[in-house]
């Protein structure tokens, strides 16, 4: 299972660092030069930490009230990649100098290993082998391993290794993208800089926010070399010196540490005792613990296609990155861009309940459920954003984050996308659907549901005897602040309805009493989220047989979308936001995504006249489409289109098809293609009354298969093209659906259900 490249292409530079990047929920280092990216090679250096934020102020030419006034932004960390080679009088520079005979570079997904590999020739004819492996520990979150290995074919010479640490960092900035912060800033100000015993420390601190950051490096060298570390300004730097033989290969490894003051009291305390630790074990170890825990994510989660390996490869891919981009704490979660870049800053947005939560959800429930717990975390900073947007009661979540305020800039396409609150209830119900898990409910869910709740009532009016809502922007961000979003009045719906249910089901059980504290919710007050809910406004346009994505959207000019040049796409970079508000045009899908989450409102030609109409109208400039498209093609029984469109999910960030990978991995979507198979091929759901599947199997595959965690027992799904074969591994015996019809399986038995005759 790996990804390979064997061609350098300095023009692909910047794309690979991040293809390449080590992460592991906590810790991402981007794939960058350890020699450093010659001039004119695009390059993003880049570490960092999941949830570990500075505040910079967003500047306003017009500032109205309840504007937010700062924002947090990713950090990036101290540099510890460089690291210098020198044969003699010569450097090691193959991307500046010299000529490179061979390279590779390696992603190895059962290892958890990125490897460098370059064949150089140096001006001087001296011919050598350099091996980088980089891992990020699944095991030992702070800690990041460097092994260098050098090999000399054809000489002898002294050999001398420079290793930095570079303290004095900037952000990547793009002025000209509003998917990358525009303004280059340095968030970290070094406090400290510690030679020690084979190594040192240099502790930080962010400018605004006041959070600290340690960094502890040491280093074990190859036997005869000597070392000295000093202090440099804002540095650490590391000499190595000793003599390479002809044929010889000598490795040097560098262990570094990174402890942050959010999860750690103290982490210039912390970081060196983490290294020791660390240094005190063999590095084979870490890399035995790497691949344990890599065999059993895979065993629980991976998803296998015959018939297609470069697809297969794609899908691994997908998967890995997400496992290394989900924070495992309370004060995290999955970014944008996971921990692989710097594009929207490292925000957490609705990508992660909608897109990446069933996937853990269905394959990891305690990481799904850590997921949930990041939003109880910040539910306080959510009732305050609340109470900013004019309402006294309920809670609001931001629309981009990180600690919990508001991080957006732009109302528009950022605050007024109240639905966020209803995907976050969404994922609490399907947790507690899939996992039965009435206690997390009566802790933490339950609060979460009241609150977002209160919110849709709060922020909802009547008229005419149905609840509407009013001034508000679904999914689809070239339509912004409408009246009734179809997709986020029936989110609200489901939150108000889901509440009660909740409450009722907590009190019943004689659970609600922390429910009750926290929230003070009255039975008036459950009867209220349930009127509304029963009268919830859900536009329909009763000429086109469709529902409209809001009260205005089918009124607007309509936009033929095949006459725009490709290079104006994504519109968002090309046109001002009122012309696209002014058309029937979409960035991505909006009530398609209703369609699927929340299917029970529509009848399945209601469903096929929508799809086809607001095809026409998006341009899928957001990555977080093609996969919904995917997904209701496949349920509308189109398997040639939703294979279409779970191709471009699959391979958008490999192929850098939406030209901006640069900046990071598209987690979201890479979400959104474990869905395309899984609840689009496979039709699963996750429903108050049980699992459903309605596997069917595309033109082009042999078979494919998938397992599943449901409620504590583990599920092994194999699709063939005459129906599926439900296995059960462990756990308890259990009743699904399949094809409509109730299946029981018990563990260590299977069930083979045919594939209904009708299709
Ligand atoms: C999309 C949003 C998404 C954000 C972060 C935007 O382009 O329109 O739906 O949350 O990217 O991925």
């Amino acid at each position: 299972m790996r990804i390979e490249r064997t061609q350098w292409d300095p023009a692909q530079n910047a794309l690979e660092e991040s293809l390449f990047h080590t992460a592991n929920g906590y810790l991402g280092v981007r794939a960058c030069p350890e020699e450093g990216a010659p001039a004119g090679v695009p390059s993003i250096r880049g570490t960092y930490i999941n949830a570990f934020y500075d505040v910079k102020p967003i500047r306003y030419g017009e500032k109205l009230y309840g504007f937010p006034e700062t924002q947090q932004g990713i950090v990036n960390l101290t540099d510890v990649q460089n690291l210098r080679l020198f044969l003699e009088d010569e450097v090691y520079e193959p991307l500046r100098a010299g000529e490179v005979l061979a390279c590779r570079r390696t992603l190895d997904m059962e290892r958890g290993l990125v490897t460098r590999f370059i064949r150089w020739r140096s001006p001087k004819g001296r011919e050598v082998e350099v091996t980088v492996q980089r891992m990020a520990s699944l095991a030992q979150r702070e800690l990041f391993i460097m092994r260098y290995t050098v090999k000399s074919l054809n000489f002898s010479s002294r050999a001398r290794l420079i290793s930095r640490e570079e303290g004095a960092v900037t952000n990547f900035a793009d002025p000209n993208d509003p998917r990358v912060a525009g303004e280059a800033l340095q968030h970290l100000r070094v406090e400290e800089v510690r030679p020690m015993e084979s190594g040192g420390l240099i502790r930080s601190r962010t400018l605004a926010s006041g959070l600290e950051l340690a960094v502890a490096v040491g280093y074990a060298l190859p036997a005869g070399f000597a070392l000295s570390v000093e202090a440099r300004p804002a540095a650490l730097e590391a000499r190595m010196e000793g003599s390479l033989e002809q044929g010889q290969s000598l490795t040097m490894t560098k262990y570094a540490v990174f402890a942050d003051s959010r999860r750690h009291p103290d982490p210039a305390q912390a970081a060196p005792v983490i290294l020791a630790q660390a240094r005190a074990l063999p590095v084979t170890h870490y890399e035995t613990r790497q691949r344990e825990l890599l065999e059993a994510f895979w065993l629980r989660s991976r998803v296998t296609v015959r018939g297609d390996e470069a697809l297969q490869r794609s899908l691994d891919f997908s998967l890995y990155s997400l496992y290394c981009s989900a924070g495992r704490d309370a004060v995290s979660s999955l970014a944008a861009k996971g921990l692989s870049g710097e594009g929207y800053e490292g925000h957490y947005f609705w990508d992660t309940e909608i897109y990446v939560f069933p996937f853990f959800l269905m394959t990891d429930p305690a990481l799904a459920r850590g997921l949930l717990d990041y939003r109880h975390t910040i539910l306080p900073a959510a009732r305050e954003h609340a109470r900013i947007m004019g309402h006294d009661r309920g809670a609001l979540y931001p629309w981009r984050t990180i600690a919990g305020s508001e991080c957006s800039g732009y109302f528009p396409s950022g605050s007024a996308q109240y639905h966020l609150s209803g995907d976050i209830a969404h994922a609490f119900l399907q947790y507690y659907y899939a996992t039965d898990d009435l206690a997390y409910m009566a802790e933490r869910g339950g609060e979460v549901l009241v609150e977002t709740a209160r919110l849709f009532l709060d922020a909802g009016h009547w008229h005419e005897g149905s609840f509407r809502i009013g001034a508000v922007t679904g999914p689809d961000e070239y339509s912004c602040v409408v009246d009734n979003n179809f997709y986020t009045n029936a989110g609200a719906q489901e939150t108000m309805r889901g509440a009660a249910m909740i409450t009722r089901r907590l009190m019943e059980a004689g659970l609600a009493g922390r429910l009750l504290a926290a929230t003070g919710v009255t039975r008036e007050e459950l009867s209220a989220f349930l009127r509304a809910a029963d009268a919830m406004y859900l536009p329909y346009d009763e000429t086109l047989g469709i529902h409209a994505q809001d009260d205005g959207f089918l009124k607007l000019a309509t936009l033929d979308l095949s006459a725009i040049p490709q290079e104006k796409f994504p519109l968002l970079l090309h046109y001002h936001p009122l012309w696209l508000y002014r058309h029937q045009v979409c960035k991505q899908a909006d009530t398609v995504l209703a369609h699927f989450l929340y299917e029970d409102l529509a009848d399945e030609d209601t469903m096929r006249r929508s799809y086809d109409y607001y095809e026409r109208c998006t341009t899928h400039d957001s990555s977080l489409s093609a996969c919904v498209f995917a997904i209701m093609a496949a349920r509308l029984g189109d398997m040639d289109k939703a294979m279409d469109y779970f191709r471009r999910s699959a391979t958008l960030d490999l192929d850098n098809a939406h030209g901006n990978t640069r900046d990071g991995i598209h987690t979201a979507n890479m979400g959104g293609t474990w869905l395309g198979l899984v609840s689009g091929f496979g039709g699963l759901r996750v429903k108050a009354d049980g699992l459903r599947l309605h596997p069917r199997l595309p033109g082009s595959w042999d078979s494919y298969s998938f397992p599943l965690c449901w409620r504590g027992s583990r599920l092994r799904v194999h699709v063939t093209d005459v129906g599926c074969r439900v296995e059960a591994l462990g756990g308890e015996a259990l009743t699904l659906r399949v094809y409509g019809q109730p299946v029981r399986v018990a563990p260590g038995q299977a069930a083979e259900v045919p594939l209904p005759r009708e299709e």
